[in-house]
């Protein structure tokens, strides 16, 4: 893309989060990002979160949804983790790390030492500019989610992952119905309207 043409397009995008009811919202009451609106929404219509609870934020950066988490678990242990650094929370801890590397899984497991009863995952694969690739690229991050969920989960615990409604859509579903007994999608006000993004949430684990 041409430099004058990139820089427009990120004016207008400037210029559509600094009139976003989020943006503004997420400023005015100490939020990191516009994403923590969606966890809030999503907790509301599901309520999973729980003061007791053992919490992986998944893609965590630059924080908002930990911010939420901690809000509410008082009791419980929360670990986020992301490729890129996060600035410091109140109880939570953070790993600096990639999800799809086996030492970082290996890694989640010491630092739990036991089931889980929350995996949640906003994870979204850096943006290429082909539309259809990025939607593969991150449901490819919900899959693997779901996979490593099905395996540290306690039986009645929950995930909750951000998802793409891309060609690969339907398999995703398929996954998460072949691990979980309930499988639902929701799009909160939060995510914008032109993005194809959902969030699937899954809850109680089948057994083999
Ligand atoms: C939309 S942001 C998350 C926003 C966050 N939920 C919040 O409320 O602030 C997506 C994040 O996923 C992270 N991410 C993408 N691929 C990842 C991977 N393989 N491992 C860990 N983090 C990853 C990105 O670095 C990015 O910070």
């Amino acid at each position: 893309m041409k430099k004058s043409k990139k820089r427009k397009k990120s004016n207008s995008w400037k210029i559509k989060q600094h009139r976003d009811q989020f943006f503004k919202k997420s400023k005015t009451l100490g939020y990191r990002s516009r994403s923590a609106f969606k966890l809030i929404e999503l907790n509301k219509k599901y309520k999973f979160i729980k003061s007791d609870n053992k919490l992986l934020d998944i893609g965590a950066c630059p924080g908002g949804w930990s911010q939420v988490s901690s809000k509410i678990i008082s009791s419980g242990k929360i670990l986020s983790i992301d490729i890129k650094k996060m600035d410091e929370l109140k109880n939570v801890s953070f790993l600096q790390c990639d999800f799809l590397q086996e030492s970082t899984k290996e890694k989640i497991l010491n630092f739990f030492g036991e089931e889980l009863d929350v995996v949640l995952s906003d994870m979204a694969a850096d943006t290429t500019g082909n539309k259809s690739l990025d939607c593969i690229r991150t449901n490819k991050l919900c899959s693997d989610v779901i996979e490593f969920s099905s395996k540290i989960l306690k039986p009645n615990g929950i995930l909750v992952s951000k998802l793409f409604m891309g060609d690969d859509f339907l398999e995703v579903k398929e996954l998460a119905k072949s691990k979980f007994k309930k499988v639902d999608f929701f799009k909160p006000e939060a995510s914008r309207s032109e993005s194809k993004e959902t969030y699937i949430h899954c809850a109680i684990l089948k057994t083999l």
